[in-house]
């Protein structure tokens, strides 16, 4: 499992964005319990070309956000995104170039996931209260 669960999350306080961040936690772990599994590379494959994608929606969502309500730590937090969808590259190249799922493998997705889990508990999180209350300002 991962470390923030994925019911009732309000961490941005808008519902597109935490309904994308509860759709993550769900795949993510659904992911990292394939990868414990003999899943065909075929079909692992299939799950991160959708985790891609939906991770990337998601961040341009989120981004979109925070440079509407001009976050100070706007840079930074979109850096980390940036990083993020570098590893996930990362393991689909070497999933796709080395074939077979080895335990290095292993251990960078949970690493990825446990990352991504922690981003959305904290970092996401900070910018969700910066956000509620720049919105509590302007009603
Ligand atoms: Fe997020
Ligand atoms: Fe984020």
């Amino acid at each position: 499992m991962t470390a923030t669960p994925a019911d009732n999350l309000e961490i941005i306080g808008e519902e597109e964005t935490d309904r994308q961040h509860k759709e993550l936690l769900e795949k993510y772990d659904e992911f990292m319990r394939a990868v414990d599994t003999n899943i065909h590379r075929r079909d692992l494959l299939k799950m991160l070309d959708y985790l891609d994608s939906y991770t990337k929606t998601h961040f341009a969502t989120e981004e979109k956000i925070l440079k509407d309500y001009s976050y100070p730590d706007f840079s930074s937090h979109a850096e980390e995104h940036r990083q993020f969808l570098g590893e996930l590259w990362l393991v689909k190249s070497k999933l796709q170039t080395e074939g077979a799922m080895d335990e290095a493998l292993r251990l960078t997705i949970h690493t990825l996931v446990r990352w991504l889990s922690q981003h959305i508990g904290a970092t996401d999180k900070v910018a969700g209260d910066f956000i509620r209350k720049g919105r509590e300002r302007s009603q």
